[in-house]
């Protein structure tokens, strides 16, 4: 079946087909308007200006992704968009445009949850995807969290920030440290710079890091963002606080920081916390496979401290391609996919939410 999906929770606006068979994907387009530019200027995403910028997008993604896929409206079995969770205005915007194009035509409709659609995007690979019951975490601008996936549509928080998002809190320390927003991809790019710095190698820096001279060093102590509560939940408010602390005092001290090696230091004690608890939710869920999602996904020092770790553990990891990390509407299309399969199709009283929806077990 052909499923036309829409994704506007936050800063991007997409629209997708994606071609579904046999429970395998085949992403006919994936067309991404992305307003980061629009939303520098002011350091972060302005709600108002998004949900604007989302409106005047839609309709021409939507020809976009219909055209390069090649495919005409009246070819699409299924309608799918983000109800839940994000911005509220920017997403009445899909799930109205949604609503009002799949009743016009016809189309059925499905309601899709945004953390869903990013775990969903791991099902979007061409090669070996993760069948549940597995181990999820989605790590992104507004979510940290680490589900256990029993279906395709059954999956429950294990573990979650307490305050703010892993990509949060890398986007709000870079632009202290004048990376423009959003700041993941030059903080992962700085962080890399830092560790060959520290360690010397420029092929095993990560794993080198923890033995080097700047790791030991007092002055770039940062604490963990893994709460030593037993739980498989995160603080990063409290590494985020700690960091801004530091950088005052190099400020007021006169001295220069150097930028690299602290953005190496944050990003070892993110990375090893979401190791550590993603390793603790493997030992009380024997059995399962790893995924891990969202826009941080992409980050370069995770990816590889992640694949160390299902190796060392023996269990599949899957991560998305870089380009399905961060939001897109095929991921919709792959969640919606399993919505309707589950029956739950969604009509005119459909609504959206800026809530989360996935229970806590
Ligand atoms: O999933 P996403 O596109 O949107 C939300 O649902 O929030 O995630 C966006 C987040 C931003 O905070 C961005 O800085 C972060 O993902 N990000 C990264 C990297 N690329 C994007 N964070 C760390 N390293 C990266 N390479
Ligand atoms: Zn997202």
């Amino acid at each position: 079946m052909y499923i036309l999906a829409f994704e506007s929770s936050c800063d991007e606006t997409s629209a997708s087909v994606v071609l579904a068979e046999d429970g395998r994907f085949t992403v006919k387009s994936n067309i991404i308007a992305s307003q980061v530019d629009t939303h520098r200027l002011y350091g972060g995403v302005v709600p108002e200006i998004a949900s604007r910028a989302h409106a005047e997008a839609i309709s021409r993604i939507t020809y976009e992704a219909l055209e390069v896929a090649d495919i005409s409206l009246s070819e699409i079995d299924l309608v799918a968009v983000t109800a839940n969770p994000g911005l509220i205005g920017a997403l009445l915007v899909g799930v109205n445009f949604a609503k009002a194009l799949a009743i016009a035509n016809n189309i059925p409709l499905v309601a899709v949850d945004h953390i869903k659609g990013h775990i969903a995007s791991c099902y979007l690979g061409e090669g070996d995807i993760p069948n549940p019951p597995f181990i999820a975490l989605a790590a992104s601008g507004g979510h940290t969290a680490i589900y256990k996936v029993d279906s395709h549509t059954e999956l429950f928080v294990i573990g979650t920030t307490r305050d703010d998002a892993i990509g949060e809190s890398f986007d709000k320390i870079g632009r202290l440290i004048g990376i423009p927003y959003p700041a993941g991809r030059g903080f992962d790019a700085l962080s890399k710079e830092g560790f060959i710095k520290a360690t010397g190698d420029e092929v095993n820096f990560y794993e080198k890091y923890k033995k080097s001279d700047a790791y030991k060093d007092k002055e770039f102590y940062l604490p963990s963002p893994a709460l030593a509560d037993g739980s498989l939940d995160f603080s990063f408010s409290g590494l985020k606080t700690a960091a801004i602390n530091l950088l005052h005092r190099f400020d007021q001290s006169g001295v220069e920081i150097d930028k690299a090696l602290f953005a190496a230091r944050y990003t070892y004690e993110a990375v090893e916390a979401v190791a550590k608890k993603l390793s603790m939710a493997l030992d009380r869920y024997p059995g399962h496979d790893l995924c891990i999602a969202g826009g941080v996904a992409a980050n370069s020092h995770l990816r590889r401290r992640i694949a160390n770790l299902a190796k060392d553990r023996g269990v599949k990891l899957f991560i998305p391609s870089l380009d399905l990390c961060g939001d897109n509407g095929a991921m919709i299309a792959a969640a919606g996919y399993y919505e309707y399969k589950a029956g739950r199709l969604a009509d005119s009283s459909m609504n959206a939410s800026a809530q989360d929806s996935i229970q806590i077990l």
